[in-house]
């Protein structure tokens, strides 16, 4: 194993684990889920209970408490063997960063207490008409006594029929605009369990298939005010911040994506003869191997930068977005590459590639398109 994160003994231990897991668990299982509707819940719920959902609950919620970088190097592999299950677990760091970062104690330690029960979270921000523009949501949060009162419709949830927990950013005061009026909320139970709360449309995608993605809708939902997250008005600012981090973990989640295709890659073109000789021994194969090999390596390198500039608690919102672009762009280019060297092959559902290829695009898309992410590296550098 190839330690380029310079994991810690734990999460070397893990990364074990993981491949055992995944090899059993998620390699042949989640081509079969892809092709089918991608229900992959009992192997989340496997995962879930070796602990993969909670990699980063830190020590005095109970958790093993590794690091950022330790989980990023976990999530690429777990990503290797398929993005959709890598995008469920990473979806919960999501989904945790707005309590992990603006939350108290009390919400601290029921969100941990579910997830390491098992539980995933979903982060509900995006509405129809706020997707990149993320401060047109119109959900709205009304106080009435010591509770909110929330209505309103998100779509493309991650998790959205799957979670145990959900992070919801609704409208306090619209008057204000979405810097100051919008609020987060923390709702610590399953859909089923909450009045008025329930799952729409559940998407059928081009890619990571076995991702579940719906939409939440919120008909009168009551909240108690003890599970705001932060004051009235900082909602905007806690998502902004929790999606500069979930930028590295999309970006490494992208990263798994190129290894495998790269991987997929070099062992067709070892094995495939034509013209009397392996393709491996013509030069435009060796070429376009460098080729991804170096696009592959560049994003891992921005995800580990931006990591350590997180972990050292300095600025990276634009590393993270530089990390999220690059690695989007490389995983289209890898993967379109992948198929290329497999030829015909590549082009069928039964060999991996194609679907490597269709899980891709959504990473130049998801967790602000790679317009958004140039936009936000534009504006810090022209600041
Ligand atoms: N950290 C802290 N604060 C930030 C911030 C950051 N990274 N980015 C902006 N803010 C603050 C600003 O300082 C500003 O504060 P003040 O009002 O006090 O000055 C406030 O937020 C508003 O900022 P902007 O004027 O820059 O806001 P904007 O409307 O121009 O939008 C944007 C900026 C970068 C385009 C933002 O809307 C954005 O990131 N859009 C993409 C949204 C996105 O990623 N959605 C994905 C959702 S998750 C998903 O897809 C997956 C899933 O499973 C649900």
């Amino acid at each position: 194993m190839a330690n380029e994160f310079n994991m810690s003994e734990k999460a070397q231990e893990i990364y074990k684990q993981i491949e055992e897991f995944c090899e059993k668990e998620v390699k042949q299982q989640a081509m079969e889920a892809d092709a089918k509707e991608g229900d992959i819940l009992d192997i989340i719920e496997k995962a879930s209970k070796l602990g993969f959902n909670a990699l980063d609950v830190p020590k005095e919620f109970g958790g093993i408490g590794l690091s950022k970088m330790d989980s990023v190097a976990l999530l690429e592999k777990m990503s290797w063997y398929d993005a959709g299950f890598g995008i469920t677990i990473s979806a919960n760091g999501l989904a945790s960063g707005p309590v992990v970062i603006g939350g108290n104690d009390e919400q601290k330690k029921k969100m941990y207490d579910i997830i390491l029960n098992g539980g995933i979270g979903a982060f509900c921000l995006t509405e129809r008409n706020a997707g990149c523009d993320a401060s047109a949501g119109e959900s709205r949060a009304v106080r009435d006594g010591d509770d909110y009162i929330i209505n309103g419709k998100k779509c493309f949830i991650t998790n959205g029929p799957i979670a145990s927990y959900y992070v919801v950013f609704a409208m306090t005061a619209p008057e204000k605009g979405a810097g100051k009026g919008y609020t987060a909320f923390l709702i610590d139970k399953k859909v089923d369990e909450v009045e008025g709360m329930s799952i729409g449309l559940v998407e059928d995608k081009m890619g990571i298939r076995n991702s579940q993605v719906s939409e939440v809708l919120f008909d009168n939902v009551r909240v108690p005010a003890s599970m705001r997250i932060g004051e009235e008005g900082q909602g905007f600012k806690l998502a902004m911040m929790t999606l500069d981090i979930a930028r590295i973990t999309c970006g490494i989640t992208a990263v798994g994506i190129c290894q495998r295709a790269l991987d997929e890659a070099v062992e067709y073109a070892k094995n495939r003869v034509q013209f009397g000789t392996a393709l491996a021994n013509n030069e435009v194969i060796q070429f376009k191997i460098a080729d991804m090999q170096m696009h592959t390596a560049a994003a891992r390198e921005l995800c580990k930068h931006a990591t350590e500039l997180y972990m050292k608690h300095l600025p990276f919102s634009s590393e993270a977005a530089m990390a999220k672009c690059v690695a989007g762009d490389a995983a289209a280019y890898v993967t379109s590459e992948a198929v290329q060297i497999f030829g015909g092959y590549g082009f069928m559902h039964n060999y991996p590639v194609e679907k490597l290829m269709r899980d891709s695009k959504i990473f130049q898309i998801f967790e602000g398109s790679n317009e958004i992410q140039r936009l936000v590296i534009g504006r810090n550098a022209l600041r």
